[in-house]
């Protein structure tokens, strides 16, 4: 069984109670943080715990919190991600929702490693319900003497504030956020200045995934040396992982970095192998921004290795036969789904969802969804795939912030790998709407 370090007592009773998660050893992490390190060496723990953000991009934790500009007499603000929009990806809701109290000691954790006396949860709207859980879960800690005025006598003073969002994808890319959390429209800043120097009302601002600072509590606990030896490489630790899609098991897991593809898919401790034994057609790996994989490409890469849960087996091939593990959100596809239906479906998202600021976004995702309406729809023509090629390579890079990537890339890789079906649109436009138009029926039924 490989160890979970987040989630491994998301199943006990009461859990979610400050008492049961004390009984069973939490809040442990933050004495010893407090009492026994100073902040730096916190923040020298995660460093060497090579813990990478587990929101998307994977960059470095404990590198982006040494680069928190520290001037004299300006707060500094930790702004926690719990926007949690990307389709497929559902781990933070579990995490937050099952065991809130490893999120709020993480949270403390990270705050005290960077001198920050508030700190946001900037949490995704729909997750009403889970506000309530956290508000709660602050309180019972306040009263326990592990937030508010000097936290266990050492004169670290910490305040918590959970703010809904309003439904807005783009609100979950940080600089967005933090123009949502200052109350103006969320609107991506141009970039630099970074948030590490001028993030919520210009002040300096750390900004990470929810899953990212619980982490901090595991790392604490058995130092970052020992956290790095889990995993493969530069993807140490373990990490929460949404699956969905054709599989019998969908759900959260948490993997240790590092067990294969093959592995996380068909065996019984994690999805549990494909539902009703169809085969398996393709998968996108990491949410649904990150490009589709088919199915040839997905236990083993291009090279013909094994193919890894890990950062860098996942991108092997780079975006010619490779995809990202992104979020985390695991989407498998059987052999029944439609991949021009699929990619309609996301552009629709990323149509809806783009801010508007950059015009390749605004106008590219706009024009995407038309020319995919029309393949999916029995009007569409062969030149119609190169027109969509055309425009995906023209918004990738050529935006603000990464939404514009976002749309293109799942555009891209599903012309590249499936353009086949793209071309039976074409061909068939009467079966392919039938098709689709009873799978969804069977889907509704
Ligand atoms: C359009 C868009 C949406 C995003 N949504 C989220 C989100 O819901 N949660 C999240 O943690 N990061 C999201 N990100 C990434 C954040 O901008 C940021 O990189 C992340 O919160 C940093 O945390 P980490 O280093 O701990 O991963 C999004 C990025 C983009 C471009």
């Amino acid at each position: 069984m490989a160890r979970k370090l987040l989630i491994d007592k998301a199943h006990i009773p009461g859990i979610e109670t400050f008492d049961v998660y004390r009984k069973k050893g939490g809040y442990a992490s933050a004495e010893k943080a407090l009492k026994t390190m100073t902040p730096d060496e916190v923040t020298e723990e995660v460093k060497k715990s090579g813990l990478r953000g587990r929101g998307g991009a994977g960059f470095p934790t404990g590198m982006k919190w040494s680069f928190l500009a520290k001037p004299e007499g300006v707060p500094r603000y930790l702004v926690c991600n719990a926007d949690e929009s990307e389709p497929g990806t559902f781990k933070d809701r579990y995490l937050m929702e099952k065991v809130p109290h490893i999120f709020i000691e993480g949270l403390l954790i990270s705050s005290y490693a960077l001198g920050a006396n508030t700190c946001y949860i900037y949490i995704r709207g729909e997750y009403a319900w889970i506000v309530h859980i956290l508000e709660k879960g602050i309180a019972e800690a306040k009263a326990n003497g592990f937030l508010g005025k000097n936290i266990l006598g050492k004169g670290f003073d910490l305040e918590i504030y959970v703010q809904r969002g309003a439904g807005a994808y783009i609100c979950g890319e940080e600089t967005a956020l933090l123009e949502s959390l200052e109350g103006k429209r969320g609107n991506p800043r141009m970039k630099p200045p970074f948030p590490a120097v001028k993030g919520l009302y210009g002040c300096p601002t750390v900004v990470n995934n929810v899953e990212s600072l619980a982490a901090a509590v595991p790392i604490i606990a058995m130092g970052g040396d020992e956290y790095a030896k889990i995993g493969v490489g530069k993807s140490t630790g373990t990490k929460l992982i949404s699956a969905s899609g054709n599989i019998n098991k969908p759900g959260v897991y948490e993997i240790e970095l590092g067990v294969s593809v093959e592995e996380f898919v068909m065996s019984d401790e994690y999805c549990g192998g494909m539902k009703n034994g169809k085969r398996l057609k393709a998968c996108v790996p990491g949410g649904s921004s990150v490009p589709i994989l088919p199915h040839d490409l997905l236990f083993k890469t291009a090279k013909g290795e094994t193919r890894l849960m890990t950062y860098e087996s996942l991108s092997d091939g780079g975006f010619a036969t490779g995809s990202m593990l992104g979020s985390g959100g695991f989407i498998v596809y059987d052999e029944d789904q439609c991949i021009v239906e699929n990619t309609y479906n996301f552009t629709r998202f990323y149509r809806h969802e783009s801010c508007g600021q950059c015009s390749p976004c605004r106008e590219g995702t706009g024009w995407m969804e038309k020319v995919l309406h029309r393949l999916e729809n029995g009007q569409g023509k062969m030149e119609d795939i190169d027109l969509l090629w055309d425009i995906q390579s023209k918004i990738e890079g050529n935006t603000i912030c990464p939404l514009g990537d976002a749309a293109s890339w799942p555009v891209a890789a599903a012309i590249r790998h499936f353009r086949e079906e793209f071309e039976w649109h074409v061909t068939h436009p009467k079966e392919a709407m039938e098709r689709n138009y009873g799978l969804r029926k069977a889907t509704i039924a």
